[in-house]
């Protein structure tokens, strides 16, 4: 093996002792790549990898590679994209709203505004509890509101955090959030297709992604593929329905429960109703790790872009009418106020 490798991060190169972990010998050398757990979890180290080879860190379907785990065996190139500067401010709990049996909506109120890119995520640390990855997301009904980030947290019955929400974490609670991180953001201007899936509360990040899409070109195809394993999972209809109404967007709830109630609802997993993808389309992806991970295999197969940020669960792991009835309002009348809806998103 050489004794020296050279890494080039975004075409400025530095030396490197070969068989060092990436993300020590960028450190090393003055360049600040983004970290976090440095233990191949939280996903803030990953860049991609455009030229050579490392050992651990990558997963075979994917370009990205974990910087806190990866060893250099050669000279690489790696990329990383523009995101805002990671930062880490107090706020307090400002609402706590159950949306689904197990998903609560939970409200924070920060001093002022914290920038992330649509589909990032962030630490968010209650006081007094361990700090926890959420993703900042738009609100499922109405418009965002100055200095306050909205999460979906599923709850775990034995989650030290998630079993907390409403109990000994309350509306005023106090709050550490932190990042932003992650790789699955929004790339503006893309003139092809968008396809997004998710599982579970990995909704939130792609709701983000799926309106920043639409307010930057109304008239995009874009697909989303949104999986619950119950009927009564699915909390996020309401927000279906209104990007249901733009005219190139097709929404496919997909529940892992056989059910009757509703044609519109397909059975199965993310996968058996992903559309065929092609080299044009950009794939954004978040939930269950299996999940992603398969998604991004058949993405590569199409030769198709595919954004992932794997959900790893911290913790081990309106009710159906109002869904039947959200769901056969937009039967009835699918191109209704698509001006209204688009004048609301955009405000
Ligand atoms: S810092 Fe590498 S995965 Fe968290």
């Amino acid at each position: 093996m050489k004794r020296t490798c050279q890494v080039t991060l975004n075409q400025k190169s530095f030396p490197a002792k070969c068989g060092d972990v990436l993300l020590d010998a960028a450190l090393a050398n003055g360049v600040d790549l983004p970290h976090d757990c440095r233990s191949g979890i939280c996903g803030a180290c990953r860049v991609r990898l455009v030229n050579g080879r490392v050992f651990g860190g990558r997963n075979e379907d994917d370009e990205m590679i974990h910087a806190c785990q990866a060893r250099l065996i050669s000279d690489i190139e790696i990329e990383t994209e523009r995101a805002p500067d990671q930062v880490s401010t107090s706020g307090r709990v400002a609402a706590i709203t159950r949306l689904s049996p197990d998903v609560f909506g939970v409200d924070i109120e920060l001093p002022g505004p914290f920038a992330y890119l649509p589909g990032q995520f962030c630490k968010v640390q209650f006081f007094g509890f361990p700090a926890r990855n959420y993703s900042p997301t738009y609100p499922l009904e109405g418009r965002p509101r100055k200095h306050l980030m909205h999460f979906h947290i599923r709850k775990f019955a034995d989650g030290l955090v998630s079993s907390e929400l409403g109990r000994a974490i309350r509306v005023g609670h106090r709050v550490r959030v932190s990042g932003p991180f992650g790789h699955a953001f929004l790339r503006p201007q893309h003139s092809g297709g968008i396809v997004l899936a998710s599982s579970g509360t990995g909704f939130a990040p792609m709701w983000s992604v799926a309106v920043a899409a639409i307010m930057e070109r109304p008239t995009r195809e874009l697909i989303f593929v949104v999986a619950a394993r119950k009927l009564k999972s699915l909390y996020m209809h309401a927000a279906l329905c209104r990007l249901a109404l733009f005219p190139n967007v097709t929404i496919i709830p997909t529940v892992s429960e056989p059910q009757n109630v509703s044609a519109a609802i397909r059975t199965g997993r993310p996968t058996d109703h992903l559309p065929n993808l092609s080299p044009e389309d950009l794939v954004y992806v978040s939930g269950a790790p299996a999940m992603t991970a398969q998604i991004a295999k058949i993405a590569k197969a199409a030769g198709a872009r595919c954004f992932t940020d794997p959900f790893v669960p911290n913790e081990t792991a309106q009710g159906q009418n109002t869904l039947v009835r959200s769901l056969g309002r937009l039967a009835r009348s699918p191109g209704r106020a698509f001006s209204e809806i688009a004048g609301r998103l955009a405000g």
